[in-house]
């Protein structure tokens, strides 16, 4: 760990430099990003997909008292305007009406991010409100939420962060589902969330590398073990045919090192490649995927950006020397962490820029990098356990600053989302 340190120290820009414009070369290059932490972090990957015991589903949030709803209205104050970066803001206290649903009434959290439960003293990184400077979002509404996805798909493909975009999801939509009528389902390498009276359903699709890869059972996987095959997609996509709202992320699984195995054409002639230079391979091989089988009339597409981590404390709080365990609030300077790699974005973007299809990229990593205390920390599980007393008094070995509590961020993620499927909407009377 201290050699991986002391190897990381060297690419670290100054923590008041948000814009990273005086990044050094090596910015260029992917850093031997993640040590030990974050590999055993990611061995667990989503054993959860199978292994847990899902409670029985039971609706305390709410009762449906027989009242019709009217039909919905998309209100023009809830339609962002193309000109508003959504992106740029910050995070506002409002405890009056955050958390959007509360940690103990959705049943569907998995032990990995139920933080209080788990121990987490505090629980004010639940009460954060993100605000774009300039307009504001709209209220998320679980109703509206389910009349734009009725007789539809909503797909979430990527890793485990993506999983939790997945959680927050149906989290943000359940409370308002009548007893008996959702249902989750796991049928590796997915989980399926289906609503029975909107006819729809909220998937999750585990594909770490968007592309083919030996990490791809659901729960049998290491990082420590990467063999990537650049050139094919199919063996996923033949699951992402025709889904009505496809929302797509990589990155974590990438960084764990600066090279990466990886095949492109033939399958025995494996090769190291630099991550970038695979990833960029992997994205247009994707990319092919989308122009031919995607149909923008029926369909769209979203890419989330990197999720940031905060496994290095003096990168905000410059002389300490820890992660993002025991941290309070969200960061208020401007503050872009070395675990956000700039050159893999500008892939993502170069690659979306070069689609004939129309794929929406979600900004999240600014925003997200504001927040510091957000991440499960020692208030999770590992290879399936709950932390040990013995190993939550040592967050430097085993706090993880890489997934995030829910209730939290990726509610954020979604009410974005949500605000991009609104914009969109076409009211049916
Ligand atoms: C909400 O926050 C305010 C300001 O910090 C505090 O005074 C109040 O007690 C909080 N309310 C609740 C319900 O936590
Ligand atoms: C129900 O949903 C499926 C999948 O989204 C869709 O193909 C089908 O047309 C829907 N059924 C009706 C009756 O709309
Ligand atoms: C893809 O599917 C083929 C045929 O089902 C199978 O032989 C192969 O192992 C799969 N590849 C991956 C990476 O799962
Ligand atoms: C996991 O995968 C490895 C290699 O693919 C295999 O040797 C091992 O038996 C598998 N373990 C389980 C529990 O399936
Ligand atoms: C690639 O695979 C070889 C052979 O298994 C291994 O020695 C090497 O460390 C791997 N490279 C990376 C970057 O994982
Ligand atoms: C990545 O590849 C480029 C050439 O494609 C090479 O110049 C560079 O040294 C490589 N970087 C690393 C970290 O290996
Ligand atoms: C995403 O946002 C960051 C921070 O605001 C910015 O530096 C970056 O250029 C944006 N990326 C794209 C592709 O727009």
């Amino acid at each position: 760990m201290h050699i991986l340190r002391v190897d990381f120290n060297i690419f670290l820009p100054s923590s008041s430099d948000p814009k990273m414009k005086t990044r050094s070369p090596l910015d260029r290059q992917v850093q031997s990003l993640f040590p030990l932490a974050l590999a055993s972090v990611l061995i667990i990957g989503t054993a959860r997909l199978v292994l847990d015991n899902l409670r029985s589903y039971r609706s305390d949030a709410f009762r449906l008292r027989g009242e019709h709803r009217v039909p919905m209205l998309v209100l023009p104050e809830d339609r962002i305007r193309d000109e508003c970066d959504v992106f740029q803001g910050q995070w506002v206290w409002d405890n009056v009406s955050y958390p959007l649903y509360r940690e103990d009434q959705c049943p569907y959290l998995v032990k990995q991010v139920t933080c209080l439960k788990n121990g987490r003293p505090d629980s004010m990184y639940q009460n954060w409100r993100w605000q774009p400077n300039r307009c504001n979002l709209p209220r998320f509404d679980p109703w509206m939420m389910l009349e734009m996805i009725r007789n539809k798909r909503l797909m979430f493909v990527g890793d485990s962060i993506q999983r939790t975009q997945f959680d927050s999801m149906v989290c943000l939509v359940q409370s308002v589902i009548p007893e008996g009528k959702g249902s989750l389902r796991r049928v590796p390498p997915r989980k399926i969330f289906t609503i029975k009276d909107y006819n729809a359903s909220i998937e999750y699709y585990w594909a770490p590398f968007i592309v083919e890869s030996i990490s791809d059972h659901a729960t049998n996987h290491t990082v420590h073990k990467r063999l990537v095959k650049l050139d094919s997609v199919a063996n996923h996509s033949k699951y992402w045919e025709g889904v009505d709202v496809l929302v797509f992320e990589s990155y974590v699984w990438w960084m764990h090192k600066p090279q990466i195995n990886a095949t492109y054409g033939s399958r025995d002639n494996v090769r190291e490649y630099n991550v970038t230079d695979a990833y960029r391979l992997a994205l247009e091989t994707w990319a092919n995927w989308i122009e031919s089988s995607i149909d923008p009339q029926k369909q769209k597409v979203f890419f989330m950006s990197t999720s940031p981590t905060h496994l290095w404390s003096w990168e905000w709080r410059p002389g300490s020397d820890g992660n993002c365990f025991s941290e309070l609030y969200p960061i208020q300077s401007p503050y872009w962490g070395s675990g956000s790699n700039l050159e893999i974005m500008k892939i993502v973007h170069h690659a979306l820029r070069q689609l004939k299809i129309h794929v929406t990229f979600l900004n999240i990593t600014q925003m997200s990098e504001f927040r510091k205390d957000a991440h499960t920390s020692v208030f999770t599980e590992r290879k399936g356990k709950l932390l040990t007393k013995e190993q939550r008094s040592d967050p430097k070995s085993f706090g993880d600053c890489i997934h995030w509590c829910l209730p939290g961020v990726p509610d954020a993620w979604n009410e974005i989302l949500y605000a991009y499927l609104l914009k969109d909407h076409r009211t049916i009377l």
